[in-house]
């Protein structure tokens, strides 16, 4: 059976990809920092074979607690979901200081400390590691998530050469304004809303399936030679390059 751990599964883009790999028979392993919130998601996955692992892997912790929870046998799938913004910025030059260290280690570090933790148990060959980024990293920003967005791209694409000869394929999948998600609360109308969606080509918010189906597709058998890159999802928001 294959084995999928999705980090940031809970909520959002990791639970909607959880939940097309649910449907394929896998077995799941979601991780994130709220237990209720995992095995809500957890029960609404039956009858797929679901472990929930309740860690906070801007923590290197979080990563042992994960490969501890880890029954035997290898790993096929991981996807680095695990992020978001901190909304908890304090004033003055410490507290941004404070702020983008925090940023960088919830979504750059984790995902790397976590795959470092997990490369042993890889399927080889075969594996797949899916990162999430942001367009936010085609985009540029002064702050410490477009940076951590930003230095994704070049550590998957490393990684990337790391797996290959031993068969492990690396992609990041890039989402531009994703709804529905806890990242994004609001699903009504709003000023940023309206501006956000202008901004697309296709005139609508992405959804979380939107993305799921993308980090589904590059687990799959036939994304077997794609490995380094960048799947930009964004409704042509950015365009490609
Ligand atoms: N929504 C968008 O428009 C958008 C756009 C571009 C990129 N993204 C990226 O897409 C990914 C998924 O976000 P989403 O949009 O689905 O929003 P979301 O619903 O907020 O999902 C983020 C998930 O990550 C988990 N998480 C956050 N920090 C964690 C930590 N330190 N340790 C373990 N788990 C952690 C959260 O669960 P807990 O709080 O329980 O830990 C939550 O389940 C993120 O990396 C985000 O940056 C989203």
């Amino acid at each position: 059976m294959t084995r999928v751990v999705v980090t940031g599964g809970g909520t959002g883009i990791g639970r909607a990809a959880a939940r097309l790999f649910a449907r394929d028979g896998a077995e799941i392993v979601l991780v994130g920092r709220r237990a209720d919130v995992l095995k809500e998601t957890a029960a609404a996955l039956e009858p797929a074979r679901v472990l929930t692992v309740a860690a906070d892997l801007a923590d290197t912790a979080g990563a042992l607690r994960v490969l501890d929870a880890l029954p035997e046998g290898p790993v096929d799938v991981l996807v680095n979901n695990a992020g978001g913004v901190d909304r908890d910025k304090q004033p003055g030059l410490a507290g941004y200081a404070e702020s983008f260290r925090r940023t960088l280690d919830a979504n750059l570090v984790s995902a790397a400390v976590l795959t470092e933790a997990l490369w042993p148990r890889l399927t080889r060959p075969g594996a797949r590691v899916i990162n999430v980024g942001s367009v936010a990293a085609r985009r540029g920003g002064a702050d410490g998530y477009t940076a951590a967005k930003a230095g994704m791209i070049g550590w998957s694409q490393g990684l990337a050469r790391k797996g290959g000869p031993e068969g492990i394929l690396v992609n990041t999948v890039a989402p531009g304004y994703v709804q529905d998600t806890e990242f994004f609360t609001t699903s009504g109308r709003s000023a940023r809303h309206d501006a956000l969606v202008t901004e697309t080509l296709l005139g609508r918010a992405g959804v979380p399936d939107d993305i799921g189906a993308v980090i589904h597709f590059l687990a799959s058998p036939e994304a077997g030679w794609i490995t380094g890159q960048v799947f930009d999802v964004n409704g042509g928001s950015v365009l490609g390059r």
